[in-house]
């Protein structure tokens, strides 16, 4: 086989697959607990949260595609749309940051 048109092929497919895979909706790890200084449990009922009440009016919005600093502007007003008490809405914005950063951490390692 022509060895530059093996080459080209090879490129091609990691364009399409060697990024971060967006649509990860991690489980809480003890990993992403130490890293937010909270609980597992609290970060898993974050992840509760945000899989029971995310999606009844939009589809579920995925952890990666907002920064945490946009998370942390729009999660005040969804929470009122979602009807969420303010402990709710702390483990869901600490889960949504924990799991935005996990996506990404993950692509470091190709
Ligand atoms: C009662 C309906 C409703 C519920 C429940 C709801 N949302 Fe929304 N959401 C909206 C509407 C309407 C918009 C677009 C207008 C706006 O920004 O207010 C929106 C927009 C968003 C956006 C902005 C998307 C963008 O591209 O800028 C994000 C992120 C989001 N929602 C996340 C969430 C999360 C996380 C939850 C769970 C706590 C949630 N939403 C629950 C109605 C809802």
């Amino acid at each position: 086989m022509n060895k530059q048109i093996l080459h080209i092929a090879l490129i091609g497919l990691c364009v399409s697959s060697c990024g971060p895979d967006l649509s990860v909706i991690p489980e809480a790890t003890p990993k992403m607990a130490m890293e937010m200084g909270v609980t597992q449990a609290s970060l898993q009922r974050g992840r509760a949260t945000y899989m029971a009440h995310c999606n009844k009016c939009h589809e579920r919005v995925l952890p990666a595609k907002i920064d945490p600093e946009y998370w942390r502007e729009i999660l005040p007003h969804m929470s009122v749309n979602a009807r969420l008490d303010s402990v709710q809405q702390k483990e869901l914005q600490t889960y949504l940051i924990a799991a935005h950063g996990t996506v990404y951490k993950l692509n470091l390692q190709h």
